[in-house]
């Protein structure tokens, strides 16, 4: 075994709508992974499905070794499983050490000095140690995005999944983001990352799987999967 993640098969609907149609993919240890695809491909719900926020109709999921498909949400996140949202959801009135904290007790299963350093760790690392104090509420844009991601990496993961920071964001500021995810699996964290701007897809990414109604529509190195004819039909409808 040496993908960190295997998904194999894996299917949901919501009615009629299938936001997972037999998907298939895997990921190895120390990959950045992208996932592209229009509005209500699914990538947020295969990311649900992942995290364990959803059940499956059908399929199967391997993480690090072992079965988690039936598992809860808090039991995979002990298992190395970390999350952030596209709409970010951080306890508002607590402060963004205490948020932290949440995540590194709950997430890492961490206690007193462990925890604490943990928490000094991420914060310098995602360049928050100045807003330590704030209410998560009180956050401006950016220092919200960091804050979610953050968030999930004090829960110490093996593999994140990261859903749209760069959204809303200058090109600057993108740029930072893509240096923090670098920096993020240098530090022997794994990543899928769902982004719709394409420049953080391109720029750092080690693959790339495009999805459209459920269904994996293409997969590969980057530049080709932005370029092949299945993904140019869906996004240019040409
Ligand atoms: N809990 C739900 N109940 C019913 N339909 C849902 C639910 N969650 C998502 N959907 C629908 O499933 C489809 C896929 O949604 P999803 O959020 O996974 O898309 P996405 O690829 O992340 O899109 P976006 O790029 O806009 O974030 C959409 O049509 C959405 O409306
Ligand atoms: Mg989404």
């Amino acid at each position: 075994m040496s993908e960190l993640l295997s998904i194999s098969r894996l299917s949901k609907a919501f009615g009629a709508i299938r936001v997972a149609d037999r998907v298939t993919l895997a990921v190895a240890p120390g990959e950045i992974v992208g996932i592209i695809g229009p509005n209500g491909a699914g990538k947020t719900s295969l990311f649900g499905l992942i995290a364990g926020n959803l059940r499956p109709d059908e399929g199967h999921i391997e993480f690090d070794g072992r079965d988690i498909t039936r598992l809860a949400p808090q039991e995979r996140a002990r298992a190395g499983l970390a999350r952030t949202y596209q709409v970010p959801k951080p306890f508002t009135h607590m402060t963004v050490a205490e948020n932290l904290r949440v995540a590194a007790v709950f997430g890492a299963g961490l206690e007193g000095r462990d925890a604490e350093d943990l928490i000094d760790r991420v914060l310098e690392d995602t360049g928050m140690r100045s807003v330590r104090g704030t209410l998560a509420g009180r956050l401006p844009l950016l220092m919200r995005k960091r804050h979610e991601l953050a968030r999930a990496l004090a829960t110490r993961p093996k593999l994140l999944l990261v859903d749209e920071v760069a959204a809303g964001l200058t090109d600057h500021e993108v740029n930072d983001f893509i240096e923090l995810v670098l920096r993020i699996r240098a530090g022997g964290v794994t990543i899928l990352w769902i982004e719709h701007v394409m420049k953080t897809m391109l720029s750092a990414t080690d693959r790339l799987v495009a999805l459209n109604a459920g269904r994996v529509l293409a997969s590969g190195v980057p530049d080709e999967v932005i370029n092949s004819a299945e993904v140019r039909r869906v996004y240019l409808g040409a």
